[in-house]
C-alpha cells in the first residue's frame, strides 16, 4: 500500500505520516528533508539557492546529511523552499522518491507533490491543511520549546512566503491531487488528527476492496 500525504508547512502532515507508517508497519520518507539537504548543501558550498545550476550541483549530497539536525531549522526550510522551485532539482530527486514509494510492501511519503507527481497511483492520497494562523502558532511553540529566539510575526511572514512559493511555482506546485482526501487540522489536536487520518485511510482501503 502506498500512502501519499501532502500539504503545506506545519499542517501536521509529517506527524500524520509518521503515525500512519507506524500503524500500518510501512517505511516512511519525509521528502522535505531531501530539499532541505539540497538547500543546506548549496549554502555550505557557498552557492546561490536561486541559481538552478548551483542547486542541481548540490543534489548529490551524502545520505548521512539527512540526519543533520540543522536541516530541521527555519533557515534550512527557507533554503529548501528556494531550491525546490527548480525543475532540474525536482527531476534529480525524483528517482530516489519514486524508488522509495514503489518498494515491495508499500510506503508512506509526505511532501508537496507525492499524490500528484511522485506516486499518482497511491492507494490513499491525503491533503492535510490548516489555517496559516494555526500553523504559525504551532511552529512558534515548537521553536520556543527548542529554545530558538524567534517571534510569531516572523514565523507567520516566513510561512506566507513559503506558501506563496510552493503554490505559485511552475514545477509541481503544491495542490491537492485528484481524489485526495482533505483533512483540515486547524481545530483539532495532534491525537484527533492522527485518529481522523487513520479512519480516513481505513475507509479508503475498504472502498478499494
Ligand atoms: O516539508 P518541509 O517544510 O520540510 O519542506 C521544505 C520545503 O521543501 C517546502 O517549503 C517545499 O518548498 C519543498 N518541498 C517540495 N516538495 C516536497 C517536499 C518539500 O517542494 N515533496
Amino acid at each position: 500500500m502506498i500512502i501519499a500525504v501532502d500539504g503545506p508547512t506545519a499542517s501536521g502532515k509529517g506527524t500524520i505520516a509518521r503515525a500512519l507508517a507506524a500503524h500500518f508497519g510501512l517505511p516512511h520518507l519525509d521528502t522535505g528533508l531531501l530539499y532541505r539537504a539540497v538547500g543546506r548543501r548549496v549554502a555550505l558550498n557557498g552557492g546561490d539557492p536561486d541559481c538552478e545550476a548551483d542547486a542541481l550541483a548540490a543534489c548529490s549530497f551524502p545520505d548521512k546529511m539527512l540526519t543533520d539536525p540543522e536541516l530541521r531549522n527555519e533557515v534550512s526550510g527557507g533554503l529548501a523552499s528556494r531550491v525546490s522551485v527548480h525543475p532540474a532539482v525536482r527531476r534529480a530527486l525524483f528517482e530516489r522518491q519514486r524508488g522509495f514509494a514503489t518498494q515491495v510492501g508499500g510506503a508512506v511519503l509526505d511532501g508537496r507533490d507525492i499524490g500528484t507527481v511522485i506516486a499518482p497511483e497511491a492507494d490513499v492520497k491525503m491533503f492535510v491543511t490548516a489555517s496559516i494562523a494555526t500553523r504559525a502558532a504551532r511552529r512558534f511553540r515548537e521553536m520556543q520549546e527548542a529554545g530558538r529566539d524567534v517571534t510569531l510575526e516572523a514565523i507567520h511572514a516566513d510561512l506566507a512566503t513559503r506558501d506563496a512559493r510552493d503554490t505559485g511555482r511552475k514545477a509541481s506546485p503544491l495542490v491537492a491531487a485528484d481524489g485526495a482526501i482533505r483533512l483540515d487540522t486547524s481545530q483539532i489536536n495532534r491525537e484527533e488528527a492522527i485518529a481522523e487520518a487513520m479512519k480516513l485511510v481505513e475507509q479508503a482501503r475498504q472502498r478499494a476492496g
